[in-house]
């Protein structure tokens, strides 16, 4: 029997981090953050000079990339040895990774990296294609959101917190036209999956999405 998948998809600063690391605390399972896997590629191709117009380097750096998660206290994320924690929270980096992640070829390669990290007892994945792609058979799936505004200030929040200058009407910008290619794209587009659970946290904490979700699919 194959260990049970819970998918978080949904656009960028819809709170699918927060909630998903909660979620799979609180169900003792395993967390994927696809997500870092794109943001690391981004870093390694900025790194190696990767000219974006070369596919064939791209999935060369894609596939040779050695990627390490260091789930302590903190997250800590090694590329090639090297911590890459700071940069990959980087809202440039963001955005940088949402052009790589428009690539078939690329889609392709990182494909099985995303799917070797289904282990006993279970998998909290996020991401944008985590329900239609990369775990379709999963019968538990979320697709969860917010409005534009509410997510542009809440990535605003996460980035003073970490000590990152931003200016909240650029970012909103940038959300939308990272969220524009995301959707998109021809290849694995942010979409919802058929069955998701879907919901707007806009006006929700937390924990009332971390319950609508438990109470969902696993009622005590
Ligand atoms: O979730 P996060 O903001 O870290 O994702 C960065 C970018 O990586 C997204 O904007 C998207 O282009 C890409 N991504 C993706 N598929 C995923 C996760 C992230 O295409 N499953």
């Amino acid at each position: 029997m194959s260990a049970p998948v819970l998918t978080i998809d949904g656009p960028s600063g819809a709170g699918k981090g927060t909630v998903s690391r909660l979620l799979a605390r609180k169900l003792g399972w395993h967390y994927l953050d696809s997500g870092s896997i794109y943001r690391a590629l981004a870093i390694a191709v900025q790194e190696q000079a990767v000219d974006l117009e070369n596919i064939q380097e791209l999935v060369r750096t894609a596939s040779t990339m050695a990627l390490e998660f260091d789930c302590g206290d903190a997250l800590v994320v090694r590329l090639d040895n090297q911590d890459i924690t700071a940069q990959l929270g980087l809202e440039s980096t963001g955005y940088s990774a949402s052009i790589v992640a428009a690539l078939p070829e690329i889609r392709l390669v990182l494909l099985q990296k995303q799917r070797d990290f289904l282990k006993m007892p279970g998998l909290v994945a996020d991401g944008r294609d985590m329900g239609t792609v990369v775990f379709p058979e999963t019968p538990y799936k979320v697709f969860l959101t917010a409005s534009n505004a509410k997510r542009a200030e809440r990535r605003y929040k996460q980035l003073k917190e970490k000590g990152i200058d931003a200016n909240l009407s650029s970012l909103a910008k940038e959300i939308e036209e990272r969220d524009r290619r995301d959707r998109e794209r021809i290849t694995a587009p942010l979409s919802m999956a058929s069955g998701a659970l879907f919901i707007d946290s806009s006006d929700m904490t937390i924990d009332a999405v971390i319950n609508q979700v438990l109470n969902h699919y696993f009622p005590a």
